[in-house]
């Protein structure tokens, strides 16, 4: 019997995900994609946990009938909700992406000050200070919700100078706090990685959990049979500018994407194979 392909499925509210993407192209190379975006609903992070839950199961049922062998949550306010409300029922594992944060964090830190940078349903639910503390009993976690971030980042101004004076008012809290790591606890701010580096200096470690992400699903999928290496995006919003956005942000990653139009809360029927 051949083993299963290296097919990662993964989602996030928009382009958040792509920083997941980057890692997960670069560490397993040949895997098949299928990186769904519910740029119709986004941002999460304003949103009721029960009601991100709602759309994280709808997007999840979706993807299933790709048939991957993993699923990996790029969307720290999903697993804020699923860590609430309770997990889907699920074939193939889930890999949230906070997990690989928290483990990232407390790698990082020295001193067991840790600050965490997330969407305001994130920072609400608290499941960063909770699961931090589960590793590191002693931590003092100092959490701000940044609800402005995500908002300018599907606008296409990650760029703007102005991103750089808004991350550094939600970063004072963390001077303060004596914080030596911060966690990037949405996936869309290591997009505004600059903006993270001039705010923090260079005594904080930057936490991107993206990269722990990729190297446990690179050891999930070891003994899965090889991918095409394609990406198909599946996108619930415009289509167009999630797609000039994407190959801004991700370059050739992006660039050779099929792209597919999809509507989510759409009742999952037949499974929709290439
Ligand atoms: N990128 C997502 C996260 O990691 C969602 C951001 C949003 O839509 O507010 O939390």
């Amino acid at each position: 019997m051949t083993a299963p392909k290296r097919r990662i499925a993964m989602f996030d509210s928009g382009l958040g995900g792509l920083t997941v993407l980057a890692q997960l192209r670069r560490q397993i190379p040949d895997a098949e994609i299928i990186y769904a975006a519910d740029t119709a609903r986004v941002p999460y992070g304003d949103r009721p946990l029960e009601q991100v839950g709602e759309f994280a199961r709808d997007i999840i049922a979706h993807l299933l009938t790709y048939e991957p062998s993993l699923i990996v949550i790029a969307c720290g306010t999903s697993c804020s909700a699923f860590d609430a409300l309770g997990y889907p029922p699920s074939v193939v594992t889930l890999l949230p992406i906070v997990d690989c944060g928290v483990v990232a964090a407390a790698q990082a830190t020295k001193i067991g000050r840790v600050g965490v940078i997330a969407t305001a349903a994130t920072v609400r639910s608290g499941i960063f200070e909770r699961k931090i503390r589960e590793l590191l009993p002693q931590a003092r976690v100092t959490s701000v919700g940044a609800p402005k971030l995500v908002p300018l980042i599907e606008a296409g101004n990650w760029l703007q100078a102005d991103a750089d004076a808004v991350v550094a008012g939600y970063c004072t809290a963390f001077g303060e706090a004596g914080c030596d790591a911060v966690v990037l606890g949405c996936t869309h701010f290591p997009l505004l990685r600059p903006a993270f580096e001039n705010a923090l200096g260079p005594g904080v470690s930057m936490v991107d959990p993206a990269f722990i992400c990729a190297q446990r699903a690179a050891a999930l999928l070891a003994d899965n049979a090889s991918g095409d290496g394609s990406l198909t995006f599946l996108v619930s919003g415009e289509v167009e500018p999630f797609v000039r956005h994407a190959t801004d942000l991700a370059g050739p990653i992006a660039a050779s994407a099929r792209v597919r139009a999809v509507d989510f809360s759409d009742e999952v029927k037949q499974p929709e194979h290439r």
